[in-house]
């Protein structure tokens, strides 16, 4: 008889569908290896991402620990949801409270906590009101329906005509909606039909901005942007940008939307990236650190005028807004306040950027750029230099080294550690760099001589351009 092994079991075919159905494969409170946990999620999960072979186990600040007890320096921070650190003590001390007093009335009711954390936020921020979510995705779902509903109620666009656009390069999430603006053919094919009502424009090019709010704007309801383009590579705009973009949304009656979901909250060293500019959007998403990598919370941001098209019915979801999360949402921005994270970031970005450009003149025909605002920081690699080598390569051994980061395309490798991170854990992280690239490259070259030559890029389906870089703004 043919047996089957699940967990640490072996079964015989006739019990199988039934054991597996009961059998609890890693009981509660099991040590189970690194290995072991990665093949359970290779196993019994969806392949919809490529990590690095690193299991999270414990967290504290910067620093993770995996179930054998290694302990490495995190500089992803879950994407920028952590700017708090991991666990912080204030945020899980308000969950564990409210856990056990209450945790979801929906919005069917009142309860205790969400009028308290949406005054908190629309203070901090300087809005009339906010709208709850929770994850990032559905505060730009959210956000791109108000500015619809905005744009119909109030500018009077034709029924069903209404337009937003947004930025080639841009990343906001993986729903439908979403992906529609989405320049990455990965994320875009085999998912059509798209959603229409799109337009796309350079990102970082304010004249070709104009040019679009000339040839379309009455039926433009919404530029939608990153502040600083992240998943893209942490690309900064020039100078001046968003003030450009500011006072073009308001002379052609377009609103500006700034999803903030990755560049808010101080990861760039202001509460808000646009912040830099002193430019106040007119409808600003938060997500991510709103919730201090603990649980999701999103929220949209505006004033009355835009916020009061939504009406009641017609937007909402069974968990924005709960009582739990709004106790963590009042933590969290508790904790970069009293913290003064903000400023922090600042302080911490520049030594860091210092200590990268001083590696970028040890290899300057490897490191290609230095980039980045506050703790928001990429070190872009030179594609010809680096070959048959890539950035994910390069991540894997800086993960040998200890040090946690992730790739962003075939080159670029992001740098965003939790903004508590101290100034030895940031030297640390630009040594292994160095360490790397000094002792780990020539021999991770000798190992793949050209077996997987890096892929050119291929141009965005939509618009057949390469995007991922930030348009010559003179030409
Ligand atoms: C700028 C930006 N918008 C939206 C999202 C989507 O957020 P979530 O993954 O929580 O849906 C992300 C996530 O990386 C992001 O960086």
């Amino acid at each position: 008889m043919k047996a089957y092994v699940v967990g640490r079991m072996q079964i015989f075919h006739p019990l199988k569908r039934i054991l597996q159905r009961n059998f609890c494969a890693l009981p509660e409170g099991m040590a189970s290896s690194s290995e072991e946990l990665m093949k359970y999620e290779y196993e019994y999960s969806a392949h919809n991402y490529h990590p690095i072979p690193m299991v999270f186990s414990q967290a504290k600040g910067a620093c993770i620990w995996d179930p054998e007890g290694n302990k490495y320096l995190d500089f992803l921070s879950a994407y920028s949801a952590v700017n708090q650190g991991h666990c912080h003590p204030k945020v899980t001390n308000a969950l564990v409270e409210q856990a056990q007093r209450l945790t979801l009335s929906s919005r069917a009711f009142y309860n205790d906590k969400f009028p308290i954390f949406a005054e908190r936020l629309t203070t901090m921020f300087g809005y009339e009101m906010m709208l709850p979510m929770n994850t990032g995705a559905e505060g730009v779902e959210t956000a791109l329906k108000l500015v619809r509903k905005w744009g119909y109620e109030k500018k009077k666009i034709q029924p069903n005509e209404a337009i937003i656009v947004s930025c080639c390069g841009c990343f906001h999430g993986r729903t439908l909606a979403v992906i529609s603006m989405s320049c990455d053919n990965e994320a875009t094919r085999g998912f059509g039909p798209l959603l229409p009502g799109h337009l796309k424009v350079d990102y970082g090019d304010a004249h070709a901005l104009e040019n679009i709010f000339e040839a379309h704007g009455d039926r433009i309801a919404g530029f939608l942007f990153e502040p600083i383009q992240g998943e893209a590579g942490v690309i900064v705009p020039p100078d001046g940008y968003l003030k450009q973009v500011r006072e073009l949304c308001s002379n052609y009656n377009i609103l500006m939307i700034a999803d903030e979901i990755q560049t808010g909250i101080a990861r760039t060293g202001k509460m808000l990236a646009c912040d830099w500019e002193d430019v106040r959007p007119d409808v600003v998403i938060l997500g991510k650190a709103l919730g201090a990598g603990v649980i999701p919370v999103s929220a949209v941001l505006s004033d009355k005028e835009i916020m009061l098209c939504i009406k009641p019915g017609e937007h909402g979801s069974t968990f924005g807004g709960n009582p739990l999360a709004s106790a963590v949402g009042i933590a969290a921005l508790d904790v970069v306040k009293n913290e003064r994270l903000a400023e922090r970031a600042i302080r911490m970005g520049e030594e860091f950027r210092k200590q990268l450009f001083e590696v970028q003149k040890q290899f300057p025909q490897i490191i290609k750029e230095v980039r980045g605002r506050g703790l928001l920081n990429a070190v872009e690699l030179n594609k010809e230099e680096l070959s048959p080598v890539s950035a994910y390569d390069i991540c894997l051994k800086m993960k040998e080294r200890g040090i946690l980061a992730k790739p962003t395309h075939d080159t670029i490798i992001r740098l965003a550690p939790p903004l508590t991170i101290s100034l030895e854990e940031l030297n640390e992280a630009s040594m292994v760099l160095q360490n790397v690239l000094e002792m780990d490259l020539p021999v991770m070259r000798k190992q793949m001589p050209n077996a997987h030559k890096p892929t050119p890029h291929e141009p965005c389906d939509r618009c057949w351009r390469h995007t991922y870089k930030v348009p010559d703004t003179e030409s």
